[in-house]
């Protein structure tokens, strides 16, 4: 496929047909996200590849769990934005539990430049935060290597949904995918999920806004 296709043909797909992904076309993907350019060069990305059904069944256990505790804490609060935030987990944090392959995109924090050198002077802690928190390249990096590795997905006719919603269970996950799947790397944070497969139905993405919208253009 020509790579404007690609651009515009992908849509997030949360529903996936049965079929097994051969390791060698989820490779290709991952090749893809190999060669993503990355602020100083960092590199910052392991991708945690899960095929096993019992482990993307924990893994969606433990956002499941999440999800009901966080709602009912809400509960007393605001039944309401409780019950709302329950019927939107359900929708849109659970349903890897059926793909094929399930990515926890694993991630290291990126200093970025000026970061340390403020730092040594003692600059005000809103400056750092600023650097690290608002523009934050290392989370710009890991967003390059997913989209290299999703549109390499589509072009081999396969399906993506990016998920970061389910990352307040990170910390569950994280568990899981050093315990279970025996990933010991140090320094290491969980940054994403990718749901991978061959999609199933029809697909509907949201709108979008117009390009005058998104740009300013100075001559
Ligand atoms: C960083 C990021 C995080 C996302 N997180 C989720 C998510 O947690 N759950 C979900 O269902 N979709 C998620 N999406 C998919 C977006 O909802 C989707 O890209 C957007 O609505 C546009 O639709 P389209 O991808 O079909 O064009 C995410 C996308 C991105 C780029």
């Amino acid at each position: 496929m020509e790579l404007k296709d690609v651009i515009y043909k992908r849509q997030s797909v949360r529903k996936f047909k049965t079929d097994d992904l051969p390791n060698e076309d989820i490779r290709k993907m991952l090749d893809a996200a190999r060669v993503a350019p990355s602020g100083k060069n960092m590199q910052n990305w392991h991708f945690v590849v899960i095929k096993n059904k019992g482990l993307i069944g924990k893994i969606a256990e433990a956002v499941a769990n999440k999800n009901e505790e966080i709602a009912r804490r809400m509960d007393p609060v605001d039944k309401e934005k409780a019950d709302r935030f329950r019927k939107f987990a359900k929708h849109f944090t659970l349903f890897f539990a059926d793909a094929p392959v399930l990515t926890v995109v694993m991630t290291q924090t990126y200093i970025p430049s000026g970061y340390r050198e403020y730092e040594l002077v003692g600059a005000d802690r809103s400056l750092l935060d600023d650097l690290l928190g608002h523009r934050n390249p290392g989370m710009q990096s890991l967003g390059a290597a997913i989209e290299n590795l999703y549109l390499r997905a589509v072009d081999m006719g396969y399906g993506c949904c990016w998920l970061t919603s389910a990352n307040y269970a990170a910390a569950a996950i994280e568990e899981l995918v050093r315990t279970q799947a025996g990933f010991a790397e140090e320094g290491y944070y969980m940054g994403a999920l990718i749901a991978l497969g061959v999609p199933e139905g029809e697909l509907k993405s949201p709108g979008r806004k117009t390009l005058d919208e998104i740009y300013t253009l100075v001559e």
